[in-house]
């Protein structure tokens, strides 16, 4: 049974699912980094690959950018192909004290969605990630020698002319990172009792108006599969 929006087979996607924003990312990441990886979703473009990385099954999939695309992929995946894991791996503006090509482990994601609030009561939820999760990343971080936070992000559905007082609102709440996802991604992992993580670089930092240069997100993004697959191995 193929779902509105994923065409895989019922246990063609593991049961541990990383979830780049780009579908060419998920692409590139599962021909470097997976074993014997099979596409398994195409629709929209949305690209999806299953694989192996030390023997265990990983699958790889684009969310798109946004919480609602990103929560239509992993809400899918969690309830109607058993997915137990998700892991966001992106980039995020930087705001404080933080430098392009930091790796943040999301512990908590603030948010300017509605989304949350629509199934919650219009209640504010803690969106947070999972513990276990973010330990092992923080513990896989140890043993590569990889730096990286445990943060608090914000998760905006404005990426053009948001709240024109954001960044000093986020320094104020020592948030570190802003980007799109997050917040969506744990508030329906927790009501779909699966386990989800994000890991972001820092492309961009919006106080000083600094870019990561192509190759610099390139390295990013391995640093960060490297970190997360090491996380989520046995
Ligand atoms: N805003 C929102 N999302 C982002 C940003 C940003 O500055 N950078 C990377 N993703």
């Amino acid at each position: 049974m193929s779902t509105p929006h994923l065409d895989a087979e019922p246990g063609q996607i593991a049961d541990t699912v990383l979830l780049p924003g780009d579908p060419l990312r998920a692409r590139h990441i599962a021909r470097e980094f997976l074993d014997g990886a099979m596409e398994v979703n195409t629709r929209r473009n949305m690209l999806g690959y299953t694989g192996t990385f030390r023997g265990q099954r990983v699958s790889v999939l684009g969310s798109g950018m946004g919480i609602p695309s990103c929560a239509i992929y992993a809400t899918e995946l969690a309830r109607f192909h058993g997915v137990k894991r998700i892991v966001r791996i992106g980039t995020c503006g930087g705001v404080g004290d933080v430098a392009l090509g930091d790796i943040l482990l999301a512990q908590s994601a603030s948010t300017d969605s509605r989304f949350n609030r629509l199934q919650f009561g219009g209640h504010d939820l803690s969106a947070c990630a999972d513990f276990d999760l973010l330990r092992a990343a923080v513990d896989a971080a140890g043993q590569l020698d990889i730096r990286a936070s445990v943060a608090g992000v914000f998760s905006t559905d404005s990426f053009y002319d948001g709240d024109p007082h954001l960044v000093e609102r986020l320094v104020r709440h020592r948030i570190v990172g802003v980007e799109m996802e997050s917040a969506g991604l744990y508030g329906l992992a927790l009501r779909e009792g699966v386990r989800a993580l994000s890991v972001l670089a820092v492309s961009d930092h919006l106080q000083r108006g600094e870019h990561m240069a192509p190759e610099q997100r390139e390295q990013g993004l391995s640093t960060m599969v490297a970190l997360v697959l090491d996380a989520l191995a046995d």
